[in-house]
């Protein structure tokens, strides 16, 4: 039976892999935040799990406004880092695992969830920024990933509840699984961020707090959140925190908190990371 290891959200700014890329995580500007970021690649390196499932949202990479599935999910053995307008990012291609995106698939599927399938999808960085952010810059990734894209670009996105509910269905599909494996999730975007408009740069610490607290204490609280919410308060792209349920609804009911780091500004984001596990595991 394949089992999660627990759970990452984190923020996907570009302009994080963009230290990465260039060698600038020690600088006045970016320490804080990388220093922040240790203890979760300590936590990754001890859990090694085999297979990330990594929730994200496609800038118009993938995916152009003539095509807006809800929710993606990559069954492919390989995804390579998308083209976002100055070349792709040179970090390694991404390894998939087909026999379980397709378990996962089929499971969601029968179980109301109608997952678009994806054959091809070049992968942004809404996906690859948080494996930077969990491993650095290693040769290979040391783990395969099941790409989960969620549109949160056009409007309608889904509910913070329907994401939960996908998280709850994403769990019984892993737990059914026949395969032994070790599965960490991650739900990537946020926090507070607005990219444009008359509030651009806005940012909201006492939001971004309550999610934080809100998903080990109460994430059904988290759920009835309306997404019209979301935007007044976590900014328009603060709605990417939705993507943050979906990995907190794989982790079942009781879950604790492992990790935690905040920091403003990065780019012109609030840039949060928390690292939940079940309650009572561990392993
Ligand atoms: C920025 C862009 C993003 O796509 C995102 O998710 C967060 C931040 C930015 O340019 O700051
Ligand atoms: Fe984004």
């Amino acid at each position: 039976m394949a089992k999660f290891v627990g759970g990452i959200g984190t923020s996907h700014v570009p302009a994080i892999g963009a230290a990465v890329d260039h060698g600038k995580t020690q600088t006045d500007y970016w320490k804080p935040l990388f220093d922040g970021y240790e203890p979760a690649r300590e936590w990754i390196k001890e859990k090694k799990p085999d297979v990330a499932i990594i929730v994200f949202n496609d800038h118009a990479s993938a995916f152009s406004l003539e095509l807006i599935p809800t929710f993606a999910i990559g069954v492919a053995d390989t995804f390579e880092p998308a083209d976002e307008g100055y070349g792709p990012r040179k970090v390694p291609s991404v390894e998939g695992d087909a026999k379980l995106a397709w378990h996962i698939a089929r499971y969601a599927i029968e179980h109301d969830f109608d997952m678009t399938i994806a054959n091809v999808m070049p992968v942004d960085h809404g996906l690859t920024v948080p494996l930077s952010i969990a491993f650095g810059q290693p040769e290979a990734w040391p783990c395969k990933v099941i790409p989960l894209c969620v549109n949160v670009i056009q409007y309608p996105p889904p509910s913070a509840r329907r994401c939960l509910n996908l998280g709850k269905v994403i769990r019984e599909a892993v737990q059914c699984y026949d395969e032994d494996v070790s599965v960490a999730i991650f739900g990537t975007g946020g926090m507070s961020h607005q990219l444009q408009g008359e509030r651009a740069g806005f940012l909201n610490p006492e939001f971004d707090t309550m999610f934080l607290d809100g998903l080990s204490q109460d994430a059904e609280k988290l759920a009835d959140i309306p997404r019209q919410t979301f935007i007044e308060e976590a900014g328009s792209e603060g709605i990417e925190l939705v993507m943050w349920m979906i990995m907190r609804g794989a982790l079942g009911e009781d879950v604790k908190e492992t990790y935690r780091s905040y920091h403003i500004p990065a780019s012109n984001t609030a840039a949060g990371l928390i690292i939940l596990e079940e309650e009572g595991d561990k392993s």
